[in-house]
């Protein structure tokens, strides 16, 4: 009977050392080691990029001043309204594609005498150079915004793109600036970032690795700084998986007795989430299948970036050539009955999942990574914005970079995180995703994200370096996995206050409900 006992006291204590030894292995677990923080977040990463392509400029950014829309010498005051709010940093222009075919001379001078020219890679409709070079500056000033000018190379001279940086940026005694002050602007403007053409393998003129190389040297060469006006310029990528392509240019860019610095600063890297490009699918109609595939083709990102930095790595350890993602986002099926070459979609909570994913892998690199550019700002491709004449209204991704913008020009924190898989017909990805970064305050911000359709996750958080006393958060989710803003219900998705994290013995206990974006803020 005693020893029947003492065998019962000891299974009992066994299982609940077994018990209490489960506890301290939560399946999820966060660790941010919140006194590391050596490299600063570019808030060149929460870039945008707007093309003349379909309404994007025109009537999404671009009304006219005789416009009913409220604009500002023709810009529309709702849109630089709504983009001053998430701090944009910059904004890519004139494309794209578009960029090749685009001579800057059209685009300057009295608006009526600028010619007419065709849009031959966006439905061939007619573009009357309304908006051109200094319509792009007054923009970029309105929104508090650095210009980032994509120059032609597939069918542009060296003298064209050479001349465009002198009208921009000289102050005097050149002939570009004196046509600059006879257009009406006496000062020069700074505009620091210039894309030596975009995809050069493709719509940039179908050049291969080695021919870009020598031509990218040949126009960077000629693109002189003037006055104050240091030139950061960005060689165009190859395919996203082009390995090849980084490595040649990088040789280019590079010597052995020393490095080209001055000439290139920046390579870009262009990705869109497609699953398959021949059947890109809806933007709201979609399975969960279709939605664990959009976000397991995001987070390829990853991997990219991982291997052109490390291609990067070995011609540049020192990393002082950025890697520039200058055209990212999802690319779905064109709305019903809309042009299929403007590249009109909506977006939904996905998109929003898409954003937010994308910008914890930046922030992960952001060594290398120094800009990103969403594609594309209003009306066009994973858009912030969408208008309807004189409505507008915000969309999941743009609440995305709202959420997002305390981590602009931040310090990078390192942290660990032990996350539960998101499994669907056999095929897995990681359920939590996240980042986080201390503020100049000393408050730490750590974004969140569960892409789990319908599992709400229990996350450990252990703060180390600092002992937390406050946390407060927002989060972004929606009933459905398509939910979306129309511009009859705009506030379907939105940005609400979340009361799921509390303070614990070592950090955080937070509970992330499923398909939802948090940022939390420690103190
Ligand atoms: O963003 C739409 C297009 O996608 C751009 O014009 C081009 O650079 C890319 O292929």
């Amino acid at each position: 009977m005693k020893t029947a006992a003492i065998t019962l006291l000891a299974l009992c204590m066994i299982s609940i050392f077994a018990f209490s030894q489960t506890k301290q292995e939560p399946k999820n677990k966060l660790i941010i080691h919140a006194d590391s923080g050596e490299t600063a977040i570019s808030r060149h990463i929460y870039g945008q990029f707007s093309e003349h392509l379909g309404r994007g400029i025109y009537e999404g950014i671009w009304v006219g001043e005789n416009s009913p829309i409220p604009n500002t010498r023709g810009i529309r005051n709702d849109v630089v309204a709504a983009l001053k709010k998430i701090k944009i940093p910059n904004v890519r222009w004139p494309g794209g594609c578009f960029a090749d075919e685009y001579h800057w001379m059209d685009g300057i001078g009295p608006a009526e005498q600028r010619p007419k020219i065709m849009n031959t890679n966006w439905g061939g409709v007619t573009e009357d150079n309304s908006f051109g070079t200094h319509e792009f500056m007054d923009l970029c000033e309105q929104l508090g915004a650095e210009p980032v000018i994509c120059g032609n190379i597939g069918s542009g001279t060296v003298k064209e793109m050479s001349d465009w940086v002198q009208y921009l940026t000289s102050a005097g005694n050149t002939p570009m600036a004196e046509l600059r002050k006879k257009n009406g602007r006496e000062k020069p403007w700074t505009v620091k970032f210039w894309a030596v053409g975009n995809e050069t393998w493709g719509c940039g003129g179908i050049m291969s690795a080695a021919h870009y190389a020598d031509e990218s040297a040949r126009y960077s060469f000629f693109l002189k700084n003037y006055g104050g006006n240091t030139l950061y310029k960005i060689a165009s990528g190859g395919l996203p998986e082009d390995y090849n392509w980084t490595e040649t240019i990088m040789k280019k860019w590079s010597k052995a007795d020393g490095w080209l610095q001055g000439y290139m600063s920046g390579y870009s890297l262009h990705f869109y989430t497609v699953t398959d490009w021949s059947k890109k699918g809806s933007a709201t109609n979609f399975t969960e299948n279709e939605w664990f595939a959009t976000l397991a083709k995001t987070i390829q990102m990853e991997e990219l970036i991982t291997k052109h930095a490390a291609v990067m790595d070995k011609y540049d350890p020192e990393k002082r050539m950025g890697l520039i993602v200058d055209e990212w986002g999802t690319w779905f099926d064109v709305e019903a009955g809309t042009n299929p070459s403007f590249l009109y979609q909506q977006n939904t909570l996905r998109d929003a999942m898409v954003a937010a994913v994308n910008f914890n892998i930046f922030h992960q690199h952001c060594e290398r990574v120094k800009m990103a550019n969403i594609a594309q700002t209003v009306n066009v491709l994973q858009a912030m914005i969408l208008t309807d004449k004189e409505k507008m209204i915000l969309t999941p991704t743009y609440h995305v970079f709202d959420l997002y913008k305390v981590h602009q020009d931040a310090a990078f924190l390192l942290s660990d995180l032990k996350t539960e898989d998101y499994e669907r017909d056999g095929k897995k990805i990681p359920a939590l995703n996240v980042s986080s970064s201390k503020a100049q305050d000393g408050s730490i911000n750590i974004s969140l994200v569960n892409v789990h359709p319908d599992k709400n996750i229990m996350l450990e958080c252990e703060v180390r370096g600092i002992k937390a006393t406050r946390v407060f958060g927002k989060i972004l989710t929606a009933p459905k996995l398509n939910s979306h803003n129309t511009f009859d219900q705009p506030d379907k998705v939105k940005i609400t206050d979340f009361n799921k994290a509390s303070l614990s013995k070592n950090g955080l206990q937070i509970e992330m409900p499923a398909k939802s974006v948090v940022v939390l803020s420690v103190k």
